[in-house]
């Protein structure tokens, strides 16, 4: 752990931990297989809002978040054994395997970004020595906690993109909008499983704060630099193009903007982790999920329905 005993037992003492109430909690979260068969021409390098800056962050996230999730992959198996209860085991392995789907589908888009003149190579690079030669080399307590960390920012992220279906609907780029109304969707779905495994196993606040921070640190400045080079890495001429910086206003707004920008209008849920008794399932998406599972999976009319391939849930073992 990060604090000398006698902090943390003072810490403990002003800020007492209770343990997460697993009743009631969603289990049979489904694993689902999709296959999108993304074509390089047809990705849009404008997608969100028509604005090349701001879709350069999601670019850039489809990139990094595809190594956060190997850690949310890696340290929930390292953990599921020390867990007792059957049901949050089980949704454990959901997570897993939703995570894991994820990762694979967002290297196919990755892929796919390469001919597009994308910089995914020099990005994997950059985000193999931050994961790989570093996060993964970290204690597993700090790593349950940066794995609850990043877990939240994709909720926020999730949480907000369902309630502003509108940034999806400003291209034809049928396959982007599915891949990340599906990654959405499955986001909210497993929000509270990394969370409630950390409470059961740690509990420890501070700890849990530095993993926040260090989540917010990858995904804000990190992620936030990869996008702000990209669309210079991708195309030089950007920068002497006046349409790319009549449109820079319109990416902030997206990005920051306070009333419906991404992390401008996010920050009360992204700072309310640092409540002690914060809980995801405070924030609730019940409504919004059941929603977008029709709007998404509905058998006939379903936005996701042509690329759906098959799923499964994991068995309830007691
Ligand atoms: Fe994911
Ligand atoms: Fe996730």
């Amino acid at each position: 752990m990060l604090l000398a005993k006698p902090v943390k037992k003072v810490f403990t003492k002003i800020f007492p931990q209770a343990m997460p109430d697993l009743t009631g909690r969603l289990a049979n979260i489904p694993i689902r297989h999709f296959n999108f068969k993304f074509e390089s021409k047809d990705i849009d390098a404008k997608f969100f809002m028509q604005k090349e800056w701001g879709t350069a962050y999601f670019a850039a996230l489809s990139i990094f978040l595809t190594y956060g999730e190997e850690l949310v992959i890696e340290t929930a198996r390292y953990h599921r054994d020390f867990i007792k209860d059957p049901i949050l085991k089980q949704r454990l392995t959901s997570l897993i395997g939703q995570e894991a789907i994820h990762s694979k589908i967002h290297e196919e888009y990755n892929d796919a970004m390469i001919p597009r003149n994308f910089p995914v190579q020099f990005y994997r690079f950059l985000a193999e020595q931050v994961f790989n030669h570093t996060f993964l080399k970290f204690p597993q307590p700090l790593k349950l906690s940066m794995m609850a960390g990043i877990e939240h920012f994709t909720a926020v992220f999730a949480q907000y993109a369902m309630n502003h279906e509108d940034i999806f609907n400003h291209s034809l780029d049928e396959k982007t909008r599915a891949l990340w109304m599906w990654h959405m969707l499955e986001e909210s779905e497993h929000k509270d499983i990394a969370y409630d495994t950390y409470q059961v196993l740690s509990g420890d606040y501070p700890l849990r704060i530095a993993g926040f921070f260090i989540a917010l640190a990858t995904l804000g400045l990190g992620v936030g630099a990869g996008a702000l080079f990209l669309p210079f890495l991708r195309r030089p001429k950007n920068a002497l193009s006046l349409d790319f910086w009549k449109e820079a206003k319109g990416s902030w707004d997206l990005l920051f903007g306070l009333k419906e920008g991404v992390f401008g209008s996010s920050l009360g849920h992204i700072f309310d982790y640092l409540r002690t008794d914060f809980h995801p399932n405070d924030h609730d998406t019940n409504a919004l999920l059941e929603h977008y599972k029709k709007e998404l999976l509905d058998p006939v009319t379903g936005t996701l329905t042509p690329f759906f391939v098959k799923e499964f849930t994991p068995a309830l073992r007691v």
